[in-house]
C-alpha cells in the first residue's frame, strides 16, 4: 500500500483563521452618570429590550461612543466592536475567504500506475457582524457612517428579517443565518456635514432608533472633566464656562466639545495650575486656538479676541470674583463630590 496524502498546504493568509473576538465590558465607575445621562440611558436601554437598534447621532466629543460602550456594558454579553471605515466592504462585517486549502493524493497501490489527485479549496472566515448574529452578543458599530452605504447592507435583512444573508460558499452555510435572538445593536455617527461621513440609505435610517445627542448640560460636563482630571471643583466650573462660552460665539463650526474641557483640566491638574495662575491662559489659548482650522469665516481675529475675553471672566482667584461674574451653579455641589 502507497498511498500518500501530503499535508495540506495553506495560503493566502498564512497560519490560522483569523479570530474575531468580542470583548467582555463592565460598566465602571469611570462612567459619570448625572440626571440627564440617567435619562438617556433609561430610553437607550427600553429600545434594546423592546428589541431595537439605538443609534446616537451627535456633535464629535459629545459623549456617543462612551455611552453607547457603558450601554453594552450594562446588557451584560459579550460585545463586538466595529469602527465604521471608508474601506470597508461586506466581507469587512459579514466575512469572506481569507485563503485557500490544497490537498494532494498520490495513489501508487500499482506500483506501474501513478495516480495523483489535488484539490484546492477556499478558507472562510466569519467576520464581527455574522460571530455577533450567531453568538447572540451586542454588536456596537461606532461612527458607521464613515462605512459606505453598501458595506452596512447586510444590516438591513439583520435588523429587519432577522436573517443574514451569507454567501452560499461558506462552509456548512445554506446562505442564511438566523439572528440569535439576543442580538442587538447600537450605533453612533457623527452629522453628514462632518468630513468623512456617508449619508445612509434611508432603508437603514428607518430600523433605528435615533437618538440626537447634543453636547451635555453643565452640570454634566463639569462632573465628566472633574472626573477625568481630578482638578477642583471650582476649576472645573472654570474650565467648562469658558469652553461653552467658546461654543455660544458661534464663530467655530463646531465644538469645542467636552474633549476641549477635559484636555484643558488635566494638563491643568499634571501642571498643578489653578485657573488664575501663571500658565493657564496659555493652556487654554493652545487648546481652544487649534479650533481655529474650523473658524467660520472671517472668525481667526475674533477668535482670540473671544478667548481673552472669556479667560478674564472665568479666571479670576476666588476672593476677587464679584457677583456679577462668579460662576452660577444649577447643581447642588454634594452632586458633584
Ligand atoms: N458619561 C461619561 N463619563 C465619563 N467620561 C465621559 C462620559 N461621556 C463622555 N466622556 C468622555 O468625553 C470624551 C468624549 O467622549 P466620546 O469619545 O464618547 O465622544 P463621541 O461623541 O464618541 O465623539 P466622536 O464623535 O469624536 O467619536 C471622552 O474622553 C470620554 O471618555
Ligand atoms: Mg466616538
Amino acid at each position: 500500500m502507497s498511498t500518500i496524502r501530503s499535508r495540506p498546504t495553506e495560503g493566502g493568509n498564512p497560519g490560522e483563521t483569523p479570530i474575531h473576538e468580542p470583548v467582555a465590558l463592565e460598566a465602571g465607575d469611570a462612567f459619570v452618570i448625572t440626571p440627564e445621562i440617567q435619562k438617556v440611558v433609561e430610553r437607550a436601554q427600553a429600545y434594546l429590550k423592546a428589541g431595537y437598534p439605538v443609534h446616537f447621532s451627535g456633535p464629535a466629543g459629545a459623549g456617543k461612543t462612551t455611552l453607547a460602550l457603558h450601554l453594552a456594558a450594562m446588557r451584560g454579553r459579550p460585545v463586538m466592536m466595529v469602527h465604521g471605515d471608508d474601506e470597508f466592504g461586506s466581507s469587512d462585517l459579514v466575512g469572506g475567504d481569507y485563503g485557500y486549502r490544497k490537498s494532494k493524493l498520490v495513489d501508487n497501490y500499482i506500483h506501474s500506475v501513478l495516480k495523483t489527485e489535488e484539490s484546492v479549496s477556499t478558507l472562510w472566515a466569519d467576520n464581527r457582524l455574522t460571530l455577533a448574529c450567531k453568538n447572540g452578543d451586542t454588536l456596537l458599530y461606532d461612527e458607521f457612517t464613515r462605512s459606505k452605504p453598501e458595506a452596512n447592507n447586510a444590516l438591513l435583512s439583520v435588523l429587519e428579517e432577522k436573517l443574514l444573508t451569507l454567501p452560499t460558499k461558506r462552509p456548512g452555510g445554506d446562505g442564511y443565518l438566523e439572528v440569535h435572538s439576543e442580538f442587538r445593536a447600537i450605533l453612533t455617527s457623527n452629522p453628514e456635514e462632518y468630513a468623512g461621513v456617508h449619508r445612509t440609505q434611508d432603508a437603514l435610517m428607518d430600523r433605528l432608533i435615533t437618538i440626537k445627542l447634543d453636547y451635555f448640560d453643565r452640570e454634566t460636563e463639569t462632573r465628566i472633566a472633574r472626573a477625568k482630571s481630578g482638578v477642583a471643583l471650582e476649576d472645573a466650573k472654570s474650565i467648562v464656562d469658558i469652553v461653552r462660552g467658546m461654543r455660544q460665539t458661534g464663530l467655530v463650526r463646531h465644538g469645542p466639545s467636552l474633549r476641549a474641557c477635559i484636555m484643558i483640566a488635566r494638563v491643568a491638574a499634571q501642571q498643578k495650575v489653578r485657573p488664575w495662575e501663571h500658565g493657564f491662559h496659555d493652556i487654554c489659548r493652545d487648546v481652544l486656538i487649534g479650533l481655529s482650522a474650523r473658524v467660520v469665516r472671517d472668525g481667526e481675529a475674533d477668535l482670540r479676541v473671544k478667548i481673552d475675553e472669556l479667560l478674564a471672566r472665568h479666571t479670576q482667584a476666588p476672593s476677587r470674583k464679584s457677583s456679577g461674574t462668579a460662576i452660577e451653579v444649577p447643581v447642588t455641589t454634594e452632586a458633584m463630590v
